[in-house]
């Protein structure tokens, strides 16, 4: 006979509805703050909280370089992956860390180039812009998108089209946003080229992102004013890979694992705390008050919640392991909540797996996370590692599991102890650019606190009043009873049967 059996059945978020409380000035839209506790940390460091309370997993097809430095413009963070080499990770985390908000290190071209090849380029990278430089680095020119027309240059080379020199202007060693700034407006061009003193190309600075940069009032930065940078790592290699990660200038760390309710991970974590006691790291993922326990106990600072619901994930499936997210969320947050009372610590609780919308992050935080961790919802944007494809005239993204035999091909390190695979792969809706649909969940979020009248999610996990739904109160919650024609919707009667 097992040691436990519960016989009340784990419930998912969403089982789950919230229930209205009162609307006041304080929980206006305008005055609600997501601010939350990336992590606990003893020093009180303003730089451990993020702005809204969503971060990327780390995941191959989710979480590279660019998805990082977008998200942390945005407010939030993502995790790099550790499925790829040690070096080539920390060469992620430093070109986070190297960014400058509003300085891009261009993809460049040489002068020789057809312009159909520099064609085929922008076409593969996304860009129209393009630096031309010399052997040694040094600037000769611009092209762009307008210098040429592939039908009647496509035989030319870049630099019979190209902006020489004496047609643009160029800055100098500038690294100061407003310098550069004001060179722009003054200028007729949409981009400003930046040199050192010996003609080196630097970076160009692009009107559009200075406008950007000033329209990123949540960015995530550290105490120099550069964007925070959070890596992924495993229980195998860290004592290669986390000093690499710390040399680039990783400010934070999380063990990636389907169960860290481990030996391995508590000899990772021990590990840190005797060599970078400095940087603080994310435990998980756990279930349960006693995985939770185990892993502060060993000095995680946050931990990750949730086993067997990512939409890529067949955990459940394979091993028979797992628990409904709010479950595991209730679980967890009760032993978070009397381990603050015994020892002070707040220890944040990061829900990860299965969430899809605004509504299921709200539901997630006000059972007692302090924020979540998304993999479907990333992959899907323009800033996600992975190219575009049109499958039947739809324009997807690949999405895959880090327990996919894809991810495992780079080295079975996830789930190495194991033959079988954890996750699938597949294809997810391409929805465009981050900034666009962060900002639609977070005026979600925002409205749904809004409704239960509080202002900050501190606020949501003591006043927040959650009720179980029914299946056919979940129907009656969608779209019923009526015939729309261009929406392709079936007519469905609530009376079943009908
Ligand atoms: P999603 O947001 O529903 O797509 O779930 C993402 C989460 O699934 C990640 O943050 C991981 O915790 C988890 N995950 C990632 N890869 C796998 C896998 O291959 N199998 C099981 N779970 C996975």
């Amino acid at each position: 006979m097992a040691k436990i059996i519960y016989n009340e059945p784990s419930r998912t978020l969403l089982e789950y509805r919230l229930l209205p409380g009162l609307t006041t000035e304080n929980s206006l839209i305008d005055n609600i703050s997501l601010r939350t506790p990336l992590i606990y940390s003893d020093k009180k460091d303003h730089k451990y909280h993020i702005n809204v309370p969503i971060v990327a997993a780390a995941m191959q097809s989710v979480s590279g370089a660019d998805m990082a430095i977008e998200l942390a413009k945005l407010g939030g963070i993502a995790f790099v992956y550790c499925s790829q080499p040690i070096e080539q990770q920390a060469e992620m985390i430093a070109r986070i860390k190297t960014h400058k908000a509003g300085f891009v290190e261009p993809e460049t071209v040489h002068p020789q180039i057809t312009i159909q090849d520099l064609c085929a380029l922008s076409q593969q990278k996304g860009y129209t812009t393009f630096p031309v430089i010399d052997e040694s680095g040094r600037l000769l020119g611009i092209i762009t998108k307008n210098d040429y027309d592939v039908s009647r240059h496509g035989e030319l080379c870049v630099k019979d089209r190209m902006l020489t020199l004496d047609q643009i202007v160029v800055g100098t060693d500038i690294n100061n946003l407003s310098e550069a700034n004001s060179i722009l407006m003054e200028s007729h061009q949409s981009v400003l080229p930046i040199v050192d003193k010996g003609n080196k190309l630097l970076y160009l600075v692009f009107r559009k992102d200075i406008r950007n940069h000033l329209n990123n009032p949540y960015e995530v930065i550290d105490e120099r004013k550069r964007l925070m940078a959070a890596a992924a790592v495993n229980t195998y290699d860290y004592p290669e890979r986390i000093p690499a990660l710390v040399e680039a200038g990783v400010d934070i760390l999380a063990i990636d694992s389907s169960d860290g309710y481990s030996y391995f991970q508590q000899q990772t974590l021990l590990w840190v705390k005797e060599y970078y006691p400095e940087i603080p790291i994310i435990g998980g993922n756990i279930i349960t008050p006693a995985g939770f326990e185990f892993l502060v106990d060993n000095g995680a600072g946050a931990v990750k919640v949730g086993m067997g619901g990512g939409s890529i994930c067949i955990t459940q499936e394979q091993k028979g392991t797992g628990r409904g997210l709010a479950t595991a969320i209730i679980k967890v947050s009760e032993a978070r909540d009397s381990y603050f009372k015994k020892t002070g610590k707040y220890v944040p609780l990061i829900a990860d797996g299965g969430i899809v919308h605004a509504k299921d992050i709200v539901i997630a935080l006000a059972l007692g996370a302090d924020y979540v961790m998304m993999g479907r919802y990333f992959a899907r944007m323009e800033e996600s590692p992975t190219q575009k494809v049109t499958i039947n005239n739809r324009v997807m993204k690949p999405y895959w599991g880090e327990g996919a035999a894809r991810a495992r091909r780079w080295k079975a390190m996830r789930y190495s102890q194991v033959k079988f695979v954890e996750g699938v792969e597949g294809f997810v809706e391409y929805a465009g650019k981050l900034r666009d649909n962060l900002d639609d969940t977070i005026s979600k979020i925002k409205a749904s606190m809004s409704s239960c009248g509080v202002s900050t999610i501190r606020e949501l996990h003591k006043q927040a009043e959650l009720e179980v739904i029914s299946a056919l109160s979940i129907r009656e919650g969608k779209v019923h009873d009526i015939y729309m024609p261009d929406k392709d919707q079936h007519y469905y009667s609530l009376n079943w049967g009908e």
